[in-house]
């Protein structure tokens, strides 16, 4: 693996006041879709005055136009209505309702961004019927404190242009990937799912900490940013995670016992069928979404 080479979409698009949309709209502004507001509002992508989103509870709308001075809502056709970008952070199953809501409401130029897992570009288009630009975008929630992973694929009648309007959005949020359309469910079981992963052996490192005698505070800290800096140097470096491994590992030493337990216990194949079975279930909502 080579190290990504530092791109900085945000501060492009930033640059080229072409690609920015006039008027934005984020649909279900739940805690992804806040995050992605508070990501837009602080790079300075969008003004405040020309950003709105909608959510179903009016106390929640309250609490976001209040926050970062747009206007929030729980009406859907008010809130599409001329915006020429839109962001839907819906639930998946919501994601079929809405469209045919405001169907007659979005703009036929308006680019529409959803992040709802499983729900594809194709069944958007389909719903909208008409050649809509869509992209889809699969982010994880690191994206709230812009340390996230978010993969982008765009939909068939979707320009480079689009591409990098949206990667310029979520670059904002973290790092992002442009893939094919067809790697998105393997990517939800991985990165999207993936942090539940790394939360269960960070808590199960800082518990082995607890049973050989720290204080759990320091236990849990030692374990995050252990993880924290063996990621940063695969991703820094480049090199391959077994190369890294060596490293760690000199002969006849501490960690090659540590290593050989989990040889035994058997967690790379457990991690491999986790991600295996996230993608299949996120697979088998499509299928049901599409029924
Ligand atoms: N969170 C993640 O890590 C993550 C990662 C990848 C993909 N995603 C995708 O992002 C989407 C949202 O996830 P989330 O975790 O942000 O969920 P969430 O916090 O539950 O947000 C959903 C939001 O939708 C609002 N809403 C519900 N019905 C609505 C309607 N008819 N019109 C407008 N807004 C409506 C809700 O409003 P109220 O707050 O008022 O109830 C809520 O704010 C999902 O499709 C998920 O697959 C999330």
């Amino acid at each position: 693996m080579k190290p990504k080479a530092e791109r900085t979409p945000a501060a492009h698009l930033k640059a080229h006041s072409h690609l920015h949309p006039q008027h934005l709209a984020v649909v279900g502004a739940g805690k992804l879709g806040e995050g992605l507001l508070s990501g837009i509002l602080g790079t300075q992508l969008a003004p405040a005055s020309h950003v709105a989103a909608t959510v179903a509870h009016p106390a929640r709308a309250s609490y976001l136009a209040e926050k970062y001075g747009i206007k929030a809502g729980t009406d859907n056709h008010a809130a599409v209505e001329g915006a020429d970008l839109v962001l839907i952070c819906l639930k998946p199953q919501q994601v079929k309702g809405f469209l045919q809501e405001v169907h007659g409401d979005l703009r036929k130029d308006a680019l529409i961004v959803s992040a709802a897992a499983s729900v594809t570009t194709a069944r958007i288009e389909r719903e909208l019927q008409h050649p809509a630009r869509v992209i889809r975008a699969m982010p994880n929630t690191p994206c709230l404190i812009r340390h996230g992973m978010i993969a982008l694929a765009r939909g068939q009648h979707a320009t480079d242009t689009d591409l990098e309007i949206a990667e310029g959005i979520f670059s904002s949020m973290g790092r992002t990937v442009i893939v094919d359309e067809k790697h998105m469910d393997a990517i939800t079981g991985l990165s999207a799912s993936g942090p539940a992963y790394v939360y269960t052996i960070i808590e199960s490192l800082a518990e082995a900490g607890v049973k050989l005698g720290l204080p759990r505070e320091l236990s849990t800290e030692l374990s995050a940013q252990t993880l924290l800096g063996a990621s940063a140097l695969v991703l820094q470096t480049g090199e391959h995670p077994a190369k890294l491994k060596d490293m760690v590992t000199t002969p006849a030493g501490c960690t090659i016992d540590g290593l050989l337990e989990l040889e035994e216990g058997g967690l790379r194949v457990t991690l491999i069928k986790a991600v295996v079975r996230a993608a299949e279930r996120a697979r088998q909502l499509v299928d049901s979404h599409s029924a």
